[in-house]
C-alpha cells in the first residue's frame, strides 16, 4: 500500500504540467564530421530558479560557464579562454537543447544537446616511467620553418590541400626562402586496426605516398597527435600506443611531430607532463628516424624548463594564437621572461603565424613577422598559400627578417625601451650585429626619437632597414614615425 503511493506521487511529480522542465543535469551534444568523426561536447548544468551556472566540458578542456541568463525555457551561457570565447543561445524544446554557438570569430553553427548519464569516457591511467635526459636529436639548429594546416584550414584538410601546398611551396619561393615542413595538424586521424596500428581517415588515403610527394618536392612532413587518447578535435589520440605511434610515422616518412596535450589532462595532472612527453621523447628516438619534437600544451608546467630534457626542439609558450591584433600581440609581447630559454636545438614556440588569413592590416602583418623574428620563434606559415597575395607572400619570405629569426648564435631578443605605447626590442646576432624592432603596439601614430646611447648601442657604422632592404643615412639617434601597430626593423652593424 505504502510503495504504491509513493509511485503514484512520483508519477504525478513526474508528468505534472506545471513542474517546469530544468537544465539541469548533463547534456551531451554531439559533431559528426564529414570524415565520419564523431567530436562530443557536455553541458554540465546547474540551474536554481532562474540562476545558470555550470561547466562546458570539450575534448580539450572543461570552461565554467559565464553570463549566463535564463528566461522561461530561453538561456543563454558562455565559455572563454584566452583568445577564444564560445556563446551558445538556445532553448530548451521537447527536451532538447536547441542552441546556436557563435565563435569569437563571427562563425556560427547550430548545436543540439540530449541529456546524457555519462561524460567523457576516461581510460584507466597507465603509470608513467621515472624520469631521465632523452638525448637531443641534433635537429633543428635553428627555428624551424614550414607550414601547418591548422589556423586556416581547421578540420577542413585533406590530401589534395597537403599535395597543392606542397605545389605552392615548390612554386612561389617559399622552399628557397627555408620553408621546409609541411605539417598536417588535427583531423586525420582514422581508426586504430585489431593489431593497434593507426590508419588515417579517408581524407588522407595514403600517408606514406602523401609524406613521399612532400618529399618528392624538396620539403619535410609532419604529423601532429596527442598523449591523451582523443586529440582536441576529438580524434583518435596515441594513448598507450605511443611507441607503436611513432614507429607507423617513422614508416610513413613523417619528419616532424606536433604532439598536443589536449584530452591528456583528464589522465593526468600538469605535475605529470613531463614524463608523458618523455615517453614520446623516447619513442621517436626508438623510431631510428630523425623527426622534430614540437610540444604543444600552452606553456602549462613551464615546459621550457624541462622541454629540452624530453628531446622536445620547441615547445608552446602561450595558448592558441587567432587572426587578430589582440591575440597575436598577446601572444607574441609576452615572451621576454623566456629570452634565456631558447637556444639552437630548443625553442619557446608563441604558436604558428596567421600572416595572410585576413584578420589583421598588413602593418599589423609586418609586425607579427618582425616580433616572431625578434624572438628566434619558429616560423610555421598558417594561411592558404596557394591562393595568397603577392604582398602576404612578400611578407612570408622577407629574406633579411627570416634571416634575423634564423640567425645562428640563436639567441632571443627581447624589449629593452618602452616609450609610451612604443617598445623598443633587441637582438644580438651572431656576426656582431644588432637588430631592432620598433614597434608601435598603440592605436595612434607614434613619433620615436631616441639616441642611439639610450640603446646601449654605440654609434652603428651602418644601419639597414630590412623590410625595405635598404641602407638608411645613420646619425646620432633613431628617428622614425610609425602607423598605428606598424613596426620599423633595422640591422645595425657596430664594428
Ligand atoms: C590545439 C592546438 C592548436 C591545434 C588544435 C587542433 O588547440 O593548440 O594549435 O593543433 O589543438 O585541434
Amino acid at each position: 500500500m505504502k510503495h504504491s503511493l509513493l509511485c503514484f506521487l512520483i508519477l504525478l511529480c513526474c508528468t505534472n504540467p506545471l513542474a517546469a522542465e530544468d537544465l539541469t543535469g548533463t547534456w551531451e551534444s554531439v559533431h559528426v564530421a564529414p570524415d565520419g568523426n564523431k567530436s562530443y561536447t557536455y553541458f554540465d548544468l546547474v540551474q536554481k530558479a532562474d540562476k545558470l551556472s555550470g561547466t562546458v566540458r570539450f575534448p580539450w578542456g572543461d570552461l565554467p560557464l559565464i553570463e549566463c541568463a535564463i528566461s522561461g525555457n530561453r538561456f543563454h551561457f558562455a565559455a572563454a579562454i584566452d583568445n577564444a570565447r564560445f556563446d551558445y543561445e538556445g532553448e530548451l524544446v521537447n527536451g532538447v537543447l536547441q542552441m546556436t554557438l557563435r565563435y569569437h570569430d563571427g562563425r556560427q553553427t547550430p548545436i543540439r544537446a540530449e541529456r546524457s548519464a555519462s561524460g567523457f569516457v576516461v581510460p584507466p591511467k597507465i603509470p608513467l616511467p621515472t624520469l631521465h635526459v632523452v638525448p637531443y636529436n641534433g635537429l633543428a639548429s635553428r627555428p624551424p620553418m614550414g607550414w601547418n594546416s591548422w589556423n586556416h584550414f581547421h578540420g577542413d584538410v585533406d590530401d589534395a590541400i597537403i599535395r597543392s601546398t606542397a605545389d605552392a611551396m615548390d612554386a612561389n619561393g617559399m622552399r628557397e626562402a627555408g620553408y621546409t615542413y609541411i605539417v598536417v595538424d588535427d583531423t586525420w586521424e582514422g581508426q586504430r586496426d585489431p593489431q593497434g596500428i593507426i590508419h588515417p581517415n579517408k581524407k588522407f588515403p595514403d600517408m606514406k605516398a602523401l609524406a613521399a610527394y612532400v618529399h618528392s618536392k624538396g620539403l619535410k612532413f609532419g604529423i601532429y597527435s596527442t598523449p591523451g587518447s582523443k586529440t582536441c578535435g576529438d580524434y583518435e589520440g596515441s594513448y598507450g600506443h605511443e611507441e607503436q605511434d611513432a614507429k607507423t610515422f617513422a614508416a610513413w616518412g613523417v619528419d616532424y611531430l606536433k604532439y598536443d596535450w589536449c584530452s591528456a589532462f583528464r589522465i593526468y595532472t600538469n605535475s605529470e607532463m613531463r614524463a608523458v612527453y618523455q615517453k614520446m621523447g623516447d619513442a621517436l628516438r626508438a623510431s631510428g628516424r630523425p623527426i622534430v619534437y614540437s610540444l604543444c600544451q600552452s606553456g602549462k608546467d613551464n615546459v621550457w624548463e624541462w622541454g629540452p630534457l624530453v628531446g622536445g626542439n620547441l615547445w608552446r609558450t602561450t595558448d592558441d594564437i587567432a587572426d587578430n591584433w589582440k591575440a597575436m600581440s598577446a601572444n607574441g609581447f609576452s615572451q621576454n621572461p623566456l629570452a634565456r630559454f631558447a637556444a639552437p636545438g630548443h625553442w619557446n614556440d608563441p604558436d604558428m603565424l596567421e600572416i595572410g588569413n585576413g584578420g589583421m592590416t598588413d602593418d599589423e602583418y609586418h609586425t607579427h613577422m618582425s616580433l616572431w623574428a625578434m624572438l628566434a620563434a619558429p616560423l610555421m606559415a598558417g594561411n592558404d598559400l596557394r591562393s595568397m597575395t603577392k604582398e602576404i607572400l612578400s611578407i612570408l619570405t622577407s629574406k633579411e627578417v627570416i634571416a634575423i629569426d634564423q640567425d645562428i648564435l640563436g639567441k632571443q631578443g627581447g624589449s629593452i625601451k618602452q616609450i609610451g605605447q612604443v617598445e623598443i626590442w633587441e637582438r644580438s646576432l651572431a656576426d656582431g650585429d644588432i637588430a631592432i624592432a620598433v614597434f608601435n603596439r598603440g592605436d595612434d601614430v607614434a613619433k620615436v626619437s631616441v639616441p642611439w646611447s639610450d640603446l646601449q648601442v654605440s654609434n652603428p657604422v651602418t644601419v639597414r632597414d630590412v623590410w625595405e632592404e635598404k641602407n638608411l643615412i645613420v646619425n646620432k639617434k633613431l628617428e622614425t614615425v610609425l602607423n598605428p601597430h606598424a613596426v620599423l626593423m633595422l640591422r645595425l652593424q657596430t664594428k
